[in-house]
């Protein structure tokens, strides 16, 4: 290889590749109101109330900044110590941990806590967390929120029916994604609609938030899913529902499938008919 060639090439190499060492710092330094959105504010609010986690206003009160800062980069360490005030906050929790946030430094922590320090200040801060629909939950939500899972119903910031990538039990059999996750269960593992409603709104998931982050869900229409999603954990509803299968063949083999299948229910019934009148077993005899 011609050394006059391939010394420029390498230095280009460098280049790209100092460049990229560059982005992926900046990516793992953001400032702290995106490091709290994108890291807390699935767990958190500030003056939101509480959701897997305390809500952080006014946390400067509550607790020495030290105590605070170890905690938020290390929870394990606090939590495993016997420390009576991180058994407190574990037992508000119902036992939920918060998890160590990865690459978290004490410096990182301090930007967090004195910007949850200045949202604290405010009436109402940027992030107070979606303010949930609360009411008690009508046939029609859980039907609602089945036709915005299926795109039945087009979602109002138009964005992606979940179909396309989800499935959920009884729907498999209409032809769901598989990208994303079977959500049958999904409820039972974020445990309430605040949870689940918050998680919707700004999901911290690379697919997720890619798909909505221009598109958010409404209220009403995480509402709606989220009743949607307790109903089918409720229910585990199984795939192979014999309603799906009709319209698996109607879309397979079209008309005469269904024909043959009625036809043959039909003959069924008339040897059911028969059957006692002739005093000799049918079953088995077929045509
Ligand atoms: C998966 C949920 C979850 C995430 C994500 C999370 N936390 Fe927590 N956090 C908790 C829970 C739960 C507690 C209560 C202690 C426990 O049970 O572990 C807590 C407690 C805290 C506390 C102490 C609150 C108090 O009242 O004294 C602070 C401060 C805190 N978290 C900050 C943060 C910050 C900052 C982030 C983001 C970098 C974060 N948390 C991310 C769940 C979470
Ligand atoms: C473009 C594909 C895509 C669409 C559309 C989509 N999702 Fe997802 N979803 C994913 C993927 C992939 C994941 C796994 C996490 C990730 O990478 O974001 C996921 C994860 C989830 C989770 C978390 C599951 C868990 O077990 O924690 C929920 C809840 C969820 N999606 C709900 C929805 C809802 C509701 C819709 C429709 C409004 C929807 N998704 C539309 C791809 C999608």
């Amino acid at each position: 290889m011609p050394s006059g060639r391939s010394f420029p090439s390498t230095v280009r190499r460098c280049i790209a590749l100092t460049a990229l060492l560059a982005a992926v710092a900046s990516a793992q330094t953001p400032g702290p109101r995106q490091d709290f959105r994108q890291n807390c504010a699935s767990c958190h609010t500030i003056g939101g109330g509480a959701l897997a986690g305390p809500d952080l206003k006014n946390v400067s009160q509550r607790q020495k900044r030290e105590w605070l800062v170890g905690f938020i980069v290390d929870p394990n360490k606090a939590l495993d110590s016997g420390d009576p005030y991180a058994l407190q906050l574990l037992r508000d929790a119902r036992g939920q941990r918060m998890p160590a946030i990865p690459r978290m430094t004490e410096a990182r922590a301090a930007a967090l806590l004195d910007m949850i320090e200045e949202e604290s200040k405010l009436a109402k801060s940027e992030f107070v967390g979606l303010q949930l629909i609360v009411r008690p939950v009508l046939p029609q939500d859980i039907a609602d929120g089945a036709a915005l899972f299926r795109g039945d119903k087009p979602l109002q910031k138009g964005g992606t029916a979940c179909l396309s990538c989800h499935t959920v039990g009884g729907l498999a059999a209409l032809g769901g994604g598989v990208l994303g996750p079977d959500l049958t269960r999904v409820f039972e593992r974020y445990k309430d609609f605040r949870t689940l409603g918050q998680w919707l709104s700004a999901p911290p998931t690379a697919q997720m938030s890619a798909a909505f982050k221009d598109h958010a869900l409404e209220p009403e229409e995480i509402f709606a899913l989220a009743a949607f999603f307790e109903d089918a954990a409720r229910h585990r509803r199984e795939d192979d529902s014999p309603a799906p299968m009709i319209l698996i063949l109607l879309g397979l083999g079209g008309a005469g499938v269904l024909l043959a299948l009625f036809e043959c229910l039909w003959k069924n019934r008339f040897r059911a008919v028969r059957a006692p009148l002739a005093q000799a077993p049918l079953i088995g005899d077929e045509s």
